[in-house]
């Protein structure tokens, strides 16, 4: 599915706030067409500055934001098109929800493109159909629960029907029911074309749902596949983070002499089981 270009790239890429210090310095970072991307780094390690630099609200001190290749335009009509084909949805949905009733927020971008009132409300239908919040189309956003406001804030985004879809920690907050039923949400975006990248804290989640794998460390970010970068205890130290659950089980499980070198991680409870009662070869 991935081409020789990624759909979208950070080239050279150094950012500071006007206030503080340099967040990223020289940073490469590419988004490839179909590849599910966990972004993962300790607090403060850059990882909402990095989105933002990628869906075009932050602007590069030096480097460059590319699209298939092309340059990002910062003026109106080019940061218009980058939002067509990259989407952010931000960490509290508080930030980014503001009109009265669920399908006036997520029409909101659709009608900003100029399409009409008809395809707008296809648009919406689509995306509230996608988040499973059909049956809250008219209710009050602030009236709704932190999970509902959450997906709703989701929704507005996927109704922009972009490329790339970015979530700023999307199951933080969410209780295990609501982050299961988020995690079938995103199959399905993904099964539709739609690449997804997501920042979080869990390492669990990362390493289940993820393609590939990338640890901002203060070193500069670290990409690769999910099994393998999850894997490495030292740079999951530096980066802040510890083992997965079924990392840290299966090389316990070695050193015990319980299962063979090279026994793959479990990633249920059910694995892990297997592991234990099928004793090692020889
Ligand atoms: N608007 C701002 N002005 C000045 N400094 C900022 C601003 N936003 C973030 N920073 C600083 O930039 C650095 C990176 O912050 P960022 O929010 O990107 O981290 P993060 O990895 O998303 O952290 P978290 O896991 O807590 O969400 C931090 O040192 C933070 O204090
Ligand atoms: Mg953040």
């Amino acid at each position: 599915m991935s081409g020789s270009v990624p759909l979208v790239a950070l080239t050279g890429v150094s950012f500071a706030y006007e206030e503080g210090p340099t967040v990223l310095s020289d940073l490469d970072f590419a988004v490839w067409e179909g590849r599910a991307l966990a972004l993962l780094g300790r607090n403060g390690s850059g990882k909402t500055t990095l989105m933002r630099l990628l869906s075009g609200g932050l602007r590069p001190r030096a480097g460059r934001l590319t699209v298939a290749g092309a340059p990002v335009g910062y003026d109106r009509a080019g940061l218009t098109r980058l939002r067509g084909t990259v989407q952010l949805v931000v960490q509290d949905p508080d930030d980014q929800l503001f009109a009265a009733s669920v399908a006036q927020d997520v029409s909101f971008g659709p009608l900003n493109l100029g399409l009409s009132d008809d395809e707008a409300r296809a648009r919406v239908d689509e995306a509230l159909a996608a988040l499973d919040i059909t049956a809250l189309a008219d209710r009050p956003t602030h009236l709704l629960s932190y999970g509902q406001r959450k997906r709703t804030a989701i929704a507005g985004a996927v109704a922009m029907r972009p490329r790339v879809l970015i979530l700023d920690e999307p199951t933080a907050g969410l209780d295990p029911d609501g982050q299961e039923r988020l995690l079938t949400t995103l199959d399905g975006l993904r099964a539709n074309g739609t690449t997804v990248v997501m920042a979080t804290h869990d390492v669990d989640l990362a390493l289940r749902w993820a393609d590939d794998a990338a640890l901002l460390t203060p070193a500069g970010a670290r990409v690769g596949p999910a099994e393998r970068m999850l894997a490495g205890t030292e740079l999951l130290r530096r980066a802040g983070l510890r083992l997965p659950w079924g990392v840290a089980a299966a090389r316990l499980l070695r050193e015990h002499g319980l299962v063979d070198e090279g026994t793959p991680s479990p990633r249920t409870a059910g694995e892990l089981a297997e592991l234990v009662l099928r004793p090692p070869r020889g």
